[in-house]
């Protein structure tokens, strides 16, 4: 992959690439603090399951960084990381880890031992996303030859790439996979209001690994599945519970009713972490981020002349919801694909693969 969401930097900072600029420009946020890291995920400089896991993992870490030896401290920070968003359940999977690495941790001295586990949460997710490109892969290989080694189209929504995990993203690893081997693939990207994860990061991806795509907006993805213009749907996923419901961002749902009614396969990917198997029912039992008016309120891009606008677009007193996320029910889902291979959205099937 062409860039990373972020790196270490010699010095023990981090640096990541601020996501709120892109497409437009490429900056890099840096993360001396715990507060920096909490800012980073509140605010979505960073963002996706996979990447606001490693930040509140690294972000536990710079709380024992700044901390003098103090372990209230980091605990602290890390609580208040664990809050910065609601619905992905990697973040608080994460600071799970790092907090049992500094409870066991007998030597006095954290730094180390936190740096090494966030490194390594770093590193699962990355080799997990080469695994699970390799496993979705193969659907769309087997697409490539039912159909004579025609054109491949995909779907998918929001970002599930490299800058939402390490290193080669979930729904897009398999895409990335294919074009590695060969085939000839095409992506319709949902545009994904109201942040625009779809035309603004997706996209941006897709561009710099040559994938060829097209942004759609997000009530076109219908009118495609009845067309039959796509072969296969890939999204990722925040939360994915015991039964196989899959929290994922707002607009995922629509996605997956017009897949099934299509008879279109709609597969969810995403690292085992992402897994909630204390809950089972997605809709009752997974929070969903309520997040501000302005998302909706405003847009953002560049005009004429080439400098950066942001524009209302309702009335300035106009009442707006603006729900993150929704739950997909697993009945419209054809598989889970993960770093351990793709199974059926359902409970029996994810208690023999997961929980024996
Ligand atoms: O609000 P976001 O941009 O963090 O939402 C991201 C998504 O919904 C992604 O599809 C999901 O996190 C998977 S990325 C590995």
């Amino acid at each position: 992959m062409k860039y990373k969401a972020f790196q270490f930097l010699e010095n023990g900072y981090i640096e990541a690439i601020d996501q709120r600029k892109l497409p437009f420009q490429k900056e890099p946020f840096l993360l001396k603090t715990s507060d920096d890291a909490f800012y980073a995920i509140k605010e979505m400089v960073v963002r996706g399951a996979g990447v606001i896991g490693n930040i509140g993992a690294i972000g536990v870490y710079l709380a024992a960084l700044e901390s003098r030896g103090d372990k209230h401290h980091v605990e602290w920070q890390s609580e208040l990381l664990r809050h910065a968003r609601p619905t992905a359940v990697n973040l608080t999977w994460a600071i799970d880890r790092m907090l049992t690495k500094l409870k066991n941790n007998k030597n006095g001295n954290s730094i180390e031992p936190l740096k090494k586990e966030a490194i390594q949460i770093c590193e699962e997710d990355k080799e997990n996303t080469i695994a699970i490109g390799k496993h979705g892969f193969l659907l769309i290989e087997d697409i490539w030859k039912r159909n004579g080694k025609k054109k491949v189209n995909i779907l998918t929504h929001c970002n599930a790439g490299y800058l939402g995990i390490v290193d080669s993203g979930t729904a897009l690893a398999p895409i990335y996979e294919a074009k590695k081997n060969g085939i000839d693939i095409h992506v319709w990207v949902d545009e994904t209001r109201p942040r625009n994860q779809g035309s603004n990061l997706t996209s941006w991806e897709l561009s710099q690994e040559g994938i060829e795509h097209t942004v759609i907006v997000d009530n076109t993805g219908g009118l495609l599945l009845q067309k039959k213009l796509v072969d296969i749907v890939f999204v990722g996923a925040d939360r994915v519970t015991a039964k196989g419901d899959v929290a994922n961002k707002i607009g995922t749902y629509l996605k997956a009713l017009a897949a099934h009614d299509n008879n279109v396969p709609f597969y969810v990917a995403f690292p085992v972490s992402t897994f909630d198997f204390l809950l089972s029912d997605g809709l009752s039992e997974v929070e969903i981020e309520l997040r501000g008016e302005e998302e909706i309120k405003y847009v953002h891009g560049l005009d004429s002349k080439g400098n950066y606008k942001k524009v209302l677009v309702t009335l300035a007193d106009t009442k707006v919801a603006n729900y993150g996320f929704d739950v997909t029910p697993n009945r419209l889902i054809t598989g889970l694909i993960t770093e351990k291979g793709i199974c059926g959205a359902n409970e029996d099937a994810i208690r023999k693969k997961y929980l024996n």
